[in-house]
């Protein structure tokens, strides 16, 4: 995603639409983090010219994240940039190659916990209104991975897995641990881009571990109550994470009783915004943006208030801390009939069909991109409850 970051289409809608509704204030806000090299190099101020730049300059890009000597400030890309060729990495040694200088720097080095700070300078943004509104870093660094320790896990320690490689591809390389670079998360590039299925591929594999699940059934008269618990066991941060205002997570809950559904909640076509469901009892997690009258935005520049329903993720291992706690658990009334079969998966869309149709009526994104938006169903919360009141079923 760092190499698709100005490429990426709802970026550039949004971009452009932003620049529109605030003449041009809007500045080089967004290109800070989606195009810093072209803007390093001034050849953009403010990204609407980023179709016309040659590759190597949008995005987040090799030379730019290898040339980063530090971080001066905790959001909004405070990175200072020196351009002068050497490529900073976590290799304590690193041999010569003929391509460039190379140096070893702890804010490179996974196994530094400084490391964090770089991704977290960029992974957390506050709005040009001074919003905290995406805090993956923050929520890091109050989590029990931030902190020496047995528990102690860098953006880079989970996000960049480590294998046996060489660094450069030279006759004289030795064989080192290297990095995988694909950093996934929960977006995928949406137009035709290298590495593209693999990216899938990468997201259901983190997601597949993320949360813990289970359904209990408790007594209801004339019918029955279903309890959904998650909790957050794998991920270092919230979830989810970053862009929570575009995000859409929610369960799917449907319940039968002999052979006939009896109940459903989050039940929703692939095409259709899951917000223009009636549903009194969905659960749904993400960030809500408003604006100054108070009215729900998508749009970063309008945002002048959040409100936040995400999993936490764990911040004490002591139990006797009452944050120790940090699971959701959701109610369903079945009226009526006792079910003996449910089923739940937990779902998310990185962006919801709503943003998305926000972005396609103020005519900034192309209507056929629509279908490309994809809906992923975290494995280990794909559950099938059959028995009797009293009884419940988890993820193992
Ligand atoms: C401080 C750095 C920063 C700034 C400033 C920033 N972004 Fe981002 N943006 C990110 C990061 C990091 C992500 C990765 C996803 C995440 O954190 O959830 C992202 C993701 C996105 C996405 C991807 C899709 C998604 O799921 O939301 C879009 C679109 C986007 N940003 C648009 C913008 C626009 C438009 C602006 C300016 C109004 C902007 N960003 C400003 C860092 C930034
Ligand atoms: C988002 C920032 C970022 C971007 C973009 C990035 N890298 Fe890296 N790269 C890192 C970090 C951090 C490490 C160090 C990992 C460690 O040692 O803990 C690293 C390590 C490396 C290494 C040393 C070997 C290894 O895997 O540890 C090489 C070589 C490298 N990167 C090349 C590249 C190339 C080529 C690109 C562009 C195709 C690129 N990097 C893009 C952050 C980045
Ligand atoms: C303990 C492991 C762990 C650590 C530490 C960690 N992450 Fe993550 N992160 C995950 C997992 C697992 C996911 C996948 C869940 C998902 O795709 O939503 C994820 C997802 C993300 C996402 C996608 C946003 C979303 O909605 O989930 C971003 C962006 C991200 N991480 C950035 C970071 C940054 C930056 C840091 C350091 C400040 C960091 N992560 C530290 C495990 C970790
Ligand atoms: C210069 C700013 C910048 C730096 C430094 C940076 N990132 Fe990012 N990162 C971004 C942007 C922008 C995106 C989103 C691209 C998009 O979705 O359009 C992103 C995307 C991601 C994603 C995928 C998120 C998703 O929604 O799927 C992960 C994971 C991630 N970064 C982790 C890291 C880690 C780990 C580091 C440190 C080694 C790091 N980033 C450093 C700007 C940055």
């Amino acid at each position: 995603m760092h190499a698709y970051a100005a490429d990426d289409p709802v970026f550039v809608a949004m971009n452009e639409r932003g620049q529109r509704e605030t003449n041009g204030q809007l500045g080089d806000f967004c290109v800070k983090c989606h195009a810093p090299m072209a803007l390093a190099l001034d050849e953009t101020s403010d990204g609407l010219n980023i179709a016309e730049l040659p590759s190597h300059l949008r995005g987040v890009t090799c030379a730019y994240c290898h040339q980063i000597d530090a971080v001066v400030g905790s959001h909004n890309a405070a990175l200072q940039l020196n351009e002068d060729g050497v490529m900073r990495g976590g290799i304590q040694e690193p041999i010569a190659t003929g391509a460039h200088s190379s140096a070893y720097s702890n804010l490179h080095d996974r196994n530094d916990l400084r490391s964090s700070d770089l991704c977290g300078s960029c992974h957390d943004v506050v709005t040009p209104a001074g919003v905290h509104l995406e805090r993956t870093y923050e929520e890091w660094q109050s989590s029990i991975f931030a902190e020496e320790g047995v528990f102690r896990l860098s953006c880079g320690n989970c996000h960049a897995r480590g294998y046996d490689g060489r660094a450069a591809d030279l006759p004289n390389a030795p064989e080192r641990r290297v990095h995988r670079h694909g950093m996934a998360g929960v977006d995928i590039a949406l137009t035709d881009f290298p590495d593209r299925e693999r990216q899938r591929a990468w997201v259901n594999e983190e997601l597949a571990g993320s949360l813990y699940a289970s359904i209990c059934v408790g007594p209801l008269p004339g019918g029955a109550e279903i309890v959904v618990l998650l909790d957050n066991v794998g991920v270092g941060h919230s979830w989810p994470s970053g862009a929570a205002h575009d995000r859409r997570a929610w369960s799917e809950v449907i319940a039968y009783a002999n052979g006939e559904e009896v109940f459903s909640s989050g039940v929703v076509a692939d095409d259709q915004a899951l917000l223009s469901l009636e549903d009194p009892y969905l659960f749904l997690l993400r960030d809500t943006g408003f604006n100054a009258a108070g009215e729900e935005t998508h749009m970063i520049w309008d945002i002048t208030s959040v409100e936040s329903n995400l999993l936490t993720t764990t911040v004490t291992t002591d139990p006797l801390n009452p944050a120790f706690y940090h699971y959701k658990e959701h109610r369903y009334p079945v009226l009526g009939a006792v079910p003996d079969r449910i089923t739940l998966r937990e779902r998310i869309r990185p962006m919801g069909l709503d943003v998305i149709d926000d972005l396609i009526e103020s005519g900034d994104l192309d209507p056929q991109l629509r279908s490309a938006f994809p809906t992923f169903d975290l494995e280990s919360t794909v559950l099938e409850w059959r028995g009797e009141i009293g009884d419940c079923v988890e993820s193992n």
